[in-house]
C-alpha cells in the first residue's frame, strides 16, 4: 500500500505542475496567473475539489502520444464562493497553450452537466489558443458539445466567463452564449479572426489589442460586460457579481440583513436641475436610493446613455435600468436598447426584481439608427420588459416622451408600480416640438411667430409637462416626493415579493433578434 500511496502522491504532484515549471515561469512573465492560482484566489479557502486531474488526451497524430500532461490543459472542479456551491473550469495555458482537445472538452462538459443537475453557477476562466490543432475535427466537435450545453444551461444556471488570455476563432462563442463576460486589460483578447486573417482579407493592419482587447469590447462592441486591470481584480469582480445572483432559476438571490431606519433621502430633492434641458448624472439618484455603496454597474463603458447594474435595496438584490441624461440626454438608441434588453432578460431569468429610473427624450433619430435597425433593436427592449414576470417598478424622474414612455417599463406593458416625481413630464413629445406641429398654422399666421410659439409651447407644457394627466388615468400609481423614493420602493418591492404571473403557454417566444 505504501508504494501505491506514493504513486498517487507523485501523480498528484505532477498534475499540479501542468505543462511544467518553465512554462509556469513564462506564464508569470506575461503578468498572468496559472490556472490553479486563479482557482485558488477565486474559491473559498480549502473548498476546491478537483475532478479529472488525471485525464489525458487520446491523440496519437504528430507524435502526440509522447506529449501527455495530466489534466490535459484544463482544471475542473467545484467548491464554494461566498459560501455557495460554484463550479469552475480554468484553462491551463502551460499545456498546449490551453488548447481544447476532445478530452479537455469532455471535462468541461462533465462539469456543465453536474452544474445543471445540481443547480449552481458555472464559471469559466478562459486562457486558450483555441482548437487543439493536432486533433482537427475532434476538437471542433468538443467545442460544439460545449456550445450546446451553454445553450441548454442558459436561463437555468448563471454562466459567467472570464477571459484571461487568448480566446479566438469559434472559441469565442461559448463565452458569448454565457450571461456575462469579463476581460482582463492588456492580457486578454477575443476575436473571430485574428490580425493576420484580417490583413489578408480586408488589408487592415490592426493589433490584437485594437482588434479585440478588453477596451474595444467594453466600449465599442459591448461583447464584454466588465473589465479589470489585473487578474486579482477580475476575480474580485466575479465574486461580487455572484453575490447578487441566485444559484439557479428556481431560487432567489441571497438577502443581506438590513434593519429599517429613517429611509428618507433629502439629497434627492436637489438632483434634478431647474431647466428640463440640463443634464444630471442618474448615478447620483441610484446611489442615494440603493443601499449605500451597493450599486454594481454592468456594461459601464458601453452605451452610456443607459445605465444598468445590480444593487441592494434594504438588503435585497435588485436590477436597475436607468436612462442617463448626462450622456446624449439619455436617448434610447440601438446599443442602449440591446444593453438594457439583455440585462432585463438576465434579471427575469433569475428572479431579480427590476427597478427602472426613467428620464428619456425618445429614440435617437437619423439614418445611422434607422439603417442599422433601431426598429428591431428598440423592439428588443420593449419585448424584454413585456415578457418579464419579476416584480417591476418604474420611477419617472423627468422626461417620459413618446414611444420611449411605453418601452421604459410602463404600466401598460406590465410594470407593477409606476411612480413619478413632481418634475415628471409625460407626453408624446417635448412642449416645443409639439407646439410647432399642432399649432403650425396659428404660429405661421401670427405677427410675432417667436412669441406665438412660446405661448403655445407654454400651453402644451401646462397641460402635459407634469405627471398628473398620467396619474388621472392610473398610468402612474403615485406622485411621490424625491426624498420619499427609497422608502416607497422598499415597501412596494416587499408588497410584490410573492408576485406570480402566468404567461400564455408557448414553446418559446420569438424576440426580434
Ligand atoms: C495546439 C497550441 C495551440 C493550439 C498554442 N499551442 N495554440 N497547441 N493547438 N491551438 C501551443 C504552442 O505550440 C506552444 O507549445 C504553447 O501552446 C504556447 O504557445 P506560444 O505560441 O508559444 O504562445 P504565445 O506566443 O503566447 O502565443 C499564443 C497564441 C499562439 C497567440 C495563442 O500560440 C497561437 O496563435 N496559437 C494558435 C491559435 C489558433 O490559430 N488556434 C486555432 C484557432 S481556430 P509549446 O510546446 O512550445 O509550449 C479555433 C476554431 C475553434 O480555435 C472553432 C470552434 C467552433
Amino acid at each position: 500500500m505504501k508504494n501505491k500511496r506514493e504513486e498517487l502522491l507523485e501523480m498528484r504532484a505532477k498534475a499540479l505542475l501542468g505543462g511544467g515549471e518553465d512554462r509556469i515561469v513564462a506564464q508569470h512573465k506575461k503578468g498572468k496567473l496559472t490556472a490553479r492560482e486563479r482557482i485558488h484566489f477565486f474559491m473559498d479557502e480549502g473548498s476546491f475539489e478537483e475532478i479529472g486531474a488525471f485525464v489525458q488526451h487520446r491523440s496519437s497524430d504528430f507524435g502526440m502520444e509522447k506529449q501527455k500532461f495530466l489534466g490535459d490543459g484544463v482544471v475542473t472542479g467545484y467548491g464554494t464562493v461566498n459560501g455557495r456551491l460554484t463550479y469552475v473550469f480554468s484553462q491551463d495555458f502551460t499545456v498546449f497553450g490551453g488548447s481544447l482537445s476532445e478530452t479537455h472538452a469532455e471535462k468541461i462538459c462533465k462539469l456543465m452537466d453536474l452544474a445543471m443537475k445540481n443547480g449552481a453557477p458555472i464559471i469559466g476562466l478562459n486562457d486558450s489558443g483555441g482548437a487543439r490543432i493536432q486533433e482537427g475535427v475532434v476538437s471542433l466537435g468538443g467545442y460544439a458539445d460545449i456550445f450546446y450545453r451553454n445553450t441548454l444551461a442558459s436561463g437555468v444556471i448563471p454562466q459567467i466567463s472570464a477571459i484571461m488570455g487568448p480566446c479566438a476563432g469559434g472559441a469565442v462563442y461559448s463565452p458569448a452564449i454565457t450571461d456575462y463576460i469579463l476581460m482582463v486589460e492588456n492580457t486578454s483578447y477575443m476575436f473571430v479572426t485574428g490580425p493576420n486573417v484580417v490583413k489578408t482579407v480586408t488589408h487592415e493592419e490592426v493589433s490584437s489589442e485594437d482588434l479585440g482587447g478588453a477596451s474595444v469590447h467594453s466600449t465599442k462592441s459591448g461583447v464584454a460586460h466588465f473589465t479589470a486591470s489585473n487578474e486579482i481584480e477580475a476575480i474580485q469582480k466575479l465574486k461580487k457579481l455572484l453575490s447578487y445572483i441566485p444559484q439557479n432559476c428556481e431560487e432567489k438571490a441571497p438577502d443581506l440583513r438590513y434593519d429599517l431606519t429613517d429611509e428618507s433621502r433629502p439629497k434627492l430633492i436637489d438632483i434634478i436641475p431647474d431647466s428640463a434641458n440640463q443634464p444630471y448624472d442618474i448615478r447620483e439618484v441610484i446611489s442615494e436610493v440603493a443601499d449605500e455603496g451597493s450599486f454594481f454597474e454592468v456594461h459601464k463603458d458601453f452605451a452610456e446613455n443607459i445605465v444598468v447594474g445590480f444593487a441592494r435595496l434594504a438588503g435585497k438584490s435588485i436590477g436597475i435600468v436607468a436612462n442617463q441624461p448626462a450622456f446624449l440626454a439619455g436617448v434610447l438608441d440601438i446599443h442602449a436598447s440591446q444593453k438594457a434588453a439583455r440585462f432585463v432578460r438576465f434579471c427575469d431569468c433569475f428572479n431579480i426584481p427590476l427597478l427602472v429610473f426613467e428620464d428619456v427624450p425618445g429614440f435617437l433619430p437619423g439614418t445611422d439608427q434607422e439603417w442599422n435597425a433601431i426598429i428591431t433593436n428598440g423592439a428588443k427592449l420593449l419585448y424584454a420588459f413585456c415578457e418579464a414576470t419579476v416584480p417591476r417598478i418604474t420611477v419617472i424622474t423627468r422626461k417620459a416622451y413618446g414611444g420611449a414612455y411605453d418601452v421604459m417599463n410602463s404600466k401598460h406593458i406590465g410594470a407593477d408600480m409606476n411612480f413619478a416625481w413632481p418634475s415628471a413630464e409625460i407626453a408624446v413629445m417635448g412642449a416645443k416640438g409639439a407646439a410647432e406641429i399642432i399649432f403650425k398654422r396659428q404660429i405661421d399666421q401670427s405677427e410675432n411667430k417667436e412669441e406665438a410659439l412660446k405661448a403655445k409651447e407654454q400651453e402644451y407644457a401646462d397641460l402635459f409637462a407634469n405627471p398628473y394627466r398620467a396619474a388621472e388615468r392610473g398610468f402612474i400609481d403615485a406622485v411621490i416626493m424625491p426624498e420619499e423614493t427609497r422608502e416607497k420602493l422598499i415597501k412596494a418591492f416587499a408588497m410584490l415579493e410573492n408576485k406570480v404571473v402566468n404567461l400564455p403557454k408557448k414553446k418559446h417566444g420569438n424576440i426580434p433578434l
